[in-house]
Order: structure tokens, then sequence, then C-alpha cells
């Protein structure tokens, strides 16, 4: 196959296509124009003129609801239960504060009753176990842990959720 030389004229034949080349029309220099100054607005506009950035601010706000427990509410920490992150931090807490009761694993000690039992599970919604993390039994050897923090508590309850599910399923495919 000849390599087709576009100097020779204005037809050549690509793979046997007659190619006319002729200068674009002026309507694509204005297209070419009118994109780069779209790009540059969006470029100005997101990446200049919004500080300090949507999506930091979207963070900014979530911590700060979860830190002063504004965001509390059975649908948000089922949300949390499925965030690996917040499921990890309950996890660390739970060991530095629970387990000496409640046993390394949530099975129950000889002070703490079994967290991951069914029927501790079915009576208690999210909600309820996140309040009795945050203001504990006291009469009954369950000190109130709000101290930690409402942030620190709901992971907590995000974590006790996860032990719960495991055992549900568990019993579920037996
Ligand atoms: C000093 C021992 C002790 C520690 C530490 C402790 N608990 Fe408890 N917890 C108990 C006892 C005792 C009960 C049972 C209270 C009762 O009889 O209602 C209990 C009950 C609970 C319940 C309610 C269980 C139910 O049947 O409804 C939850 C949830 C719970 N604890 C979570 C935690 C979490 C989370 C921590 C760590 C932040 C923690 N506990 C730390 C002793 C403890």
């Amino acid at each position: 196959m000849t390599v087709p030389d576009r100097r020779d004229g204005n037809t050549t034949k690509l793979g046997g296509i007659p190619v006319v080349d002729r200068p674009l029309g002026a309507g694509f220099g204005w297209l070419l124009g009118a994109g780069l100054a779209a790009a540059l607005v969006f470029w100005l506009w997101y990446g200049i003129a919004t500080p300090p950035g949507s999506v930091e601010r979207y963070f900014a706000e979530r911590a700060a609801a979860l830190d002063d427990g504004a965001m509390v509410s059975e649908e948000m920490l089922r949300e949390l239960a499925g965030d690996r992150f917040a499921v990890q931090s309950g996890e660390e807490a739970y060991e530095r504060s629970c387990e000496s009761c409640h046993g390394p694993a949530g099975e129950g000690g000889d002070v703490g009753p079994n967290l991951r039992s069914t029927e501790w599970i079915t009576e208690s919604s999210p909600v309820e176990i996140y309040t009795t993390i945050v203001e504990g039994r006291n009469e009954d050897g369950m000190p109130p842990w709000g101290s930690l923090g409402p942030a620190t508590c709901m992971n907590i309850t995000a974590y006790l959720l996860t032990i719960r599910e495991e055992r549900d399923e568990g019993e579920a495919s037996r």
C-alpha cells in the first residue's frame, strides 16, 4: 500500500476512500473557542471561586454534626454500621472501654451481658443501644460512656450492630 501524500493535491485516497483535504469552516473555530471559554469559566468557578470546595464543606458539616450528636437516628446508625471506618474506630473504642466487662468479642463476661445475643438484639433499636451506651444503666452496673463523645458512642453502636448482624446471618444460614 502506498502512503498517500497530502501535498500532492486536495484529494488523497486513504484505504481506497477518497479524502478531500479542505480547511475547516469558520464555524469550527467558534466551536473550539466556545469550548475553551466554557472550560475556563468552569475552572474559575469550581477551582478558584468556591472556597473551601463543596466536598470539603460537606465533610466538615458532617463531622460537626457527628461530633455534637445532632445526627443520631435509627437510619443514620444503621448506615454507619456499613461504614467500615466508623466500625473499625468503634471496635477500637470497644476494646478500650467495654471489653473488660462484655468480653473481647461481645460474647459477655463475668460482669456484662452478651451483646451479640439475639434476645438483646430484637429488643433494642440502634438508638436504644446508643442511649444505653451514653447514659449507662448505673443501678445495674453499666456505667455511662457519654464522656467518650457522641461520635465515639455512635461508632461503638455501629460496631455492635455489625457483630449482631454477623450473628443473625450465621443463624439464618444454619
Ligand atoms: C463495669 C462493667 C461494664 C463496662 C466497662 C461496660 N458495660 Fe455495658 N453493661 C454492663 C452491665 C452489668 C450491663 C447490664 C445492665 C442491665 O442489667 O441492664 C450492661 C449492659 C449493656 C448494654 C445493654 C444490653 C442490653 O441487654 O440491653 C449495652 C448496649 C452495653 N452494656 C454496652 C456497653 C458498651 C458499648 C460499653 C463500652 C463503651 C460497655 N457496655 C461497658 C457492664 C459494663
